[in-house]
């Protein structure tokens, strides 16, 4: 139905060209030259004989349907800007988005680690909210699957941030879908079946806060360290296939602790060893400064350099 007013539509555009009177137009499409598009792209001897239209006739119609073909140029600049913005969730922070190349990125696993109170929480709440945002405001448009492996889910701060934001809380909490898992099987059970869940709630974002928690409060000692990490990494190359098949980006938050190795610098480094490391696209280290300033500092992420900026937890959300 919707495709026969389309059609009729052309036509009617067809006949209003200059050229092409109404039997013309009508021997068009009964020949199957439908659009103008397809007019435009035929010859005129050819059209002539399949239209049984004189070669004139069929030239000028090809000259009008080439005429109202309008192609839109884009210049590559136009088209690199737009990929910039594309596929990225931004932070409330332009200092963070700077850092990061722009915000948080679909396809890829963004790790955000440090010690307690250093804002990885907070980081993830804001995110939540802003990849709801319209595209043009820095979001993707899209909901959000929110692993709590803490219980450290607040609706009522995703409430001040959405708020703030100019976006309808209620709204803003439909679309977060908070699973609270207490083991690792849980945790990797959700993520393995979230196939249904992103397709059809149209999933952009997912959150796991944190990582490595159960992992580390199941699997203790030495012996159980192998099994561990055969776990974890296959639970995270789920995620990052999530992350390829359906766009989607995925934030990880990460705890540290202090490497006695290291004599020299921060001795904090994040758990989970070389399968977190290499599986994270891009790895934050958050730390506390003075009152509300945390410290972001990008470490080893591909094609981006490391740097450092300072952020602030307002009671907004996050700031420059
Ligand atoms: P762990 O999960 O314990 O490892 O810490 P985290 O890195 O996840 O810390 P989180 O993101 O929860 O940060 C907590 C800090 O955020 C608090 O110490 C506060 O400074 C700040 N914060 C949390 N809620 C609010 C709020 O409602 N208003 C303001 N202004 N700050 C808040
Ligand atoms: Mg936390």
């Amino acid at each position: 139905m919707a495709k026969d007013k389309e059609k009729e539509k052309s036509i009617k555009e067809l006949e209003d060209l200059p050229g092409i009177g109404p039997t013309t137009a009508e021997k068009l499409r009964s020949a199957g030259y439908d659009t103008i598009n397809k007019i435009a792209a035929s010859a005129a001897y050819e059209l002539s004989e399949l239209v049984d239209i004189s070669v004139d006739a069929a030239k000028k119609a090809i000259e009008a349907a080439k005429q109202a073909t309008t192609i839109n140029y884009e210049s590559g600049s136009e088209i690199y800007e737009k990929r910039k913005v594309l596929g990225k969730i931004t932070t409330s922070s332009k200092g963070l988005n700077e850092l990061l190349g722009g915000g948080v990125e679909v396809n890829s696993i963004v790790e955000a680690y440090g010690k307690f109170a250093s804002g990885k929480t907070q980081l993830g709440f804001q995110l939540a909210v802003n990849v709801q945002l319209p595209h043009d405001k820095g979001g993707l448009e899209g909901r959000v699957l929110f692993i709590d492996t803490e219980g450290t889910f607040r609706p009522d701060r995703i409430e001040n941030l959405a708020t703030a934001a100019g976006m309808d809380p209620k709204y803003v909490l439909d679309n977060i879908f908070v699973v609270r898992c207490s083991t690792t099987t849980e945790q990797i059970l959700t993520i393995e079946r979230a196939n249904k869940l992103i397709e059809e709630k149209n999933i952009k974002l997912i959150i796991v806060d944190s990582m490595m928690a159960l992992f580390r409060s199941e699997f203790i000692g030495r012996g159980a360290l192998n099994e561990r990490q055969q776990k974890l990494n296959a639970h995270i190359h789920k995620l990052q296939n999530l992350a390829d098949q359906y766009n989607l980006a995925i934030y990880i938050t990460n705890q540290v602790m202090d490497n006695p190795g290291i004599l020299f610098g921060d001795p904090t480094t994040p758990v989970g060893g070389n399968i977190i490391a290499h599986a994270a696209t891009m790895r934050m280290y958050m730390r506390k400064s003075k009152e509300d300033k945390r410290i972001v500092r990008l470490v080893d992420a591909p094609n981006l350099p490391d740097g450092e900026c300072v952020i602030k937890i307002t009671a907004n959300g996050i700031r420059d």
